[in-house]
């Protein structure tokens, strides 16, 4: 079972980046989304992270231009047909996804593996959704996907062995460093960190630091490479609330529960580094702690 084709379903922050590094690994790579701005909106940022990589002289023109020419961007999901492997990256939404899934079941060739980058859904339930389930798992990226090396693959009870493998290995050709979960929410990784985060919220909300000290802690004291408040605005406040919430309604357990500041900055459109605001004001440079959040 190799896989030489890969689709990508979404093209937000997750989708372009799994997108790059696939065709950055030399594997023909058909996107779609679901409009051509958002398609064009992924397409672009894909573009500009390349484009940083050959400023920085990390990456040559010439694998710029390699990378580029194994993309190919649509809004058909009949261009993923005939591709070994299927990853989708649209929103933590489980209707949305398990409505997609079950479409892409009906036009990708039988054998395609289908893998969903969820952080947080039951992969069972997505498995569910289609006429494969032996031949569904999660693959969890991280953000930003080109630079972290880490990638969750989580069986189900019913994920066939040979198809985990040829993920692992998959996962293995992108430079990534693949580690097995079972499907339980969260995996391994968020299962430590969304409580951590939700946790720095809540210390901004009792008043025991500024989002600057509380950021500044985490880096200094911890050795983190960014702060708790620098990684939500990066990650985005509404996909990390999204995440809690289904691992509150998952475990039933307080530490998982999105903190009211978080639920606010969610409805006013605090979303983080892709929205100009989150914890911090991206209008300036070097952008500024909202200080105002922690009085609110
Ligand atoms: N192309 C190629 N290489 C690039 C690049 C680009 N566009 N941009 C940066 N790089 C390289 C740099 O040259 C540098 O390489 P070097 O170490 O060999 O010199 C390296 O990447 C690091 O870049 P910077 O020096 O500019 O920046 P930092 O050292 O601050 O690192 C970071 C940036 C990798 C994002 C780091 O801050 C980090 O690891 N942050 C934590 C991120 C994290 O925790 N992510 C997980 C979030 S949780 C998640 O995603 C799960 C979801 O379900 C919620």
């Amino acid at each position: 079972m190799e896989i030489r084709n890969v689709g990508v379903v979404g093209c937000g922050l997750m989708g372009s980046g799994i997108a790059q590094a696939s065709a950055q690994s030399g594997y023909p790579t058909a996107v779609i989304e679901v409009s051509q701005e958002a398609l064009q909106a992924g397409r672009t940022r894909l573009e500009q992270f390349l484009a940083a990589g050959v400023a920085r002289g990390k990456v040559t023109p010439e694998a710029k231009q390699a990378t580029l020419s194994h993309l190919t961007f649509g809004t058909d999901p009949k261009a993923l047909q005939a591709c070994d492997l299927v990853i989708e990256a649209v929103v933590e939404d489980r209707s949305l996804k398990k409505e997609m899934l079950t479409r892409l079941d009906r036009i990708v060739k039988p054998e395609g593996i289908f893998a969903s980058n969820t952080s947080s859904l039951s992969i069972t339930e997505l498995a569910a959704a289609t006429r494969r389930p032996r031949r569904v798992l999660g693959l969890h990226f991280f953000n930003p996907v080109p630079l972290m090396k880490l990638v969750e693959v989580a069986r189900t009870f019913e994920t066939d062995a040979a198809v985990e493998e040829a993920v692992i290995a998959f996962a293995r050709s992108l430079g990534k460093t693949p580690i097995r979960t079972p499907d339980r929410t969260g995996f391994i990784v968020n299962r430590l960190l969304v409580p951590y985060i939700l946790d720095a919220i809540r210390a901004l909300e009792e008043g025991i630091g500024s989002i600057a000290d509380i950021d500044q802690g985490m880096k200094l004291g911890c050795g983190h490479p960014m702060g708790p408040f620098t990684l939500l605005d990066l990650v985005g406040i509404d996909t990390t609330y999204f995440i809690a919430n289904i691992m509150f309604e998952e475990f039933r357990e307080g530490r998982f529960a999105p903190p009211p500041l978080m639920k606010r900055m969610v409805l006013a459109g605090f979303h983080g580094r892709k929205s100009g605001k989150g914890f911090y004001d991206y209008s300036v440079e070097p952008p500024r702690p909202n200080d105002f959040l922690a009085a609110r």
